[in-house]
């Protein structure tokens, strides 16, 4: 479609609703992390926008590193298996490490995810998400910072796709039947 708005059934989340969270999410990692050296990882591509908005939100010094992986490729179900696209440039071994995501949806992502960080020996390692769906949960993640609980529809907008597109949304949304249609 020309028009991403006619592909939109609602809107869950206003920008500005999404700016006010990631204030408050942002002064409780702030006094966090306070007097540390923090590594905040951004997992793409979804957690683009989570990652530039709360960076700059953030009064903390950080420095920036991404993971890419992907668990979803063009379908509207997680399939399970993870796959590292591209890994961290830095050695995080006895950093202060904050996964920054955009959703937990199954949490496999992340669950995975925090496995093999973990074993990285990072100092400490916790998870800040914009976004949670606590009813498609199929394993049970420790999360830090979550911004919105929502309920277990397929949700675009703010980083997230289908079919990678609707990422450039500036708020979270649903979409129109029609368009898992064609
Ligand atoms: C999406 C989303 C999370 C993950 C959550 O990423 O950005 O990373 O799925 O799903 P889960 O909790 O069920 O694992 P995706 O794999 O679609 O890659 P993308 O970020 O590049 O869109
Ligand atoms: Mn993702
Ligand atoms: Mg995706």
């Amino acid at each position: 479609a020309k028009d991403m708005g006619a592909d939109l059934q609602q809107v869950l989340i206003t920008k500005e609703e999404i700016d006010a969270k990631l204030g408050e999410l942002a002064a409780k990692i702030d006094a966090e992390y306070a007097g540390k050296d923090l590594l905040i990882v951004g997992v793409l591509k979804g957690a683009v926008m989570v990652m530039a908005d709360l960076a700059r939100a953030l009064s903390t010094p950080v420095t920036m590193d991404w993971m890419a992986v992907s668990s979803y490729g063009a379908g509207t179900q997680s399939s399970g298996v993870v796959r590292i696209l591209k890994d961290l440039d830095t050695d995080i071994k006895g950093r202060h490490v904050l996964i920054v995501e955009d959703i937990i949806d199954s949490g496999l992502t992340l669950s995975w995810l925090i496995n093999n960080l973990g074993s990285r020996e990072p100092a400490s390692l916790k998870v800040c998400t914009l976004l949670r769906k606590p009813d498609a949960a199929k394993v049970a993640i420790d999360v830090e910072w979550a911004g919105f609980d929502i309920p277990n529809e397929f949700v675009v907008g703010y980083g997230l796709d289908y079919a990678e597109k609707y990422r450039n949304l500036p708020f979270v949304g649903t979409l129109a039947p029609h368009v898992y249609g064609g």
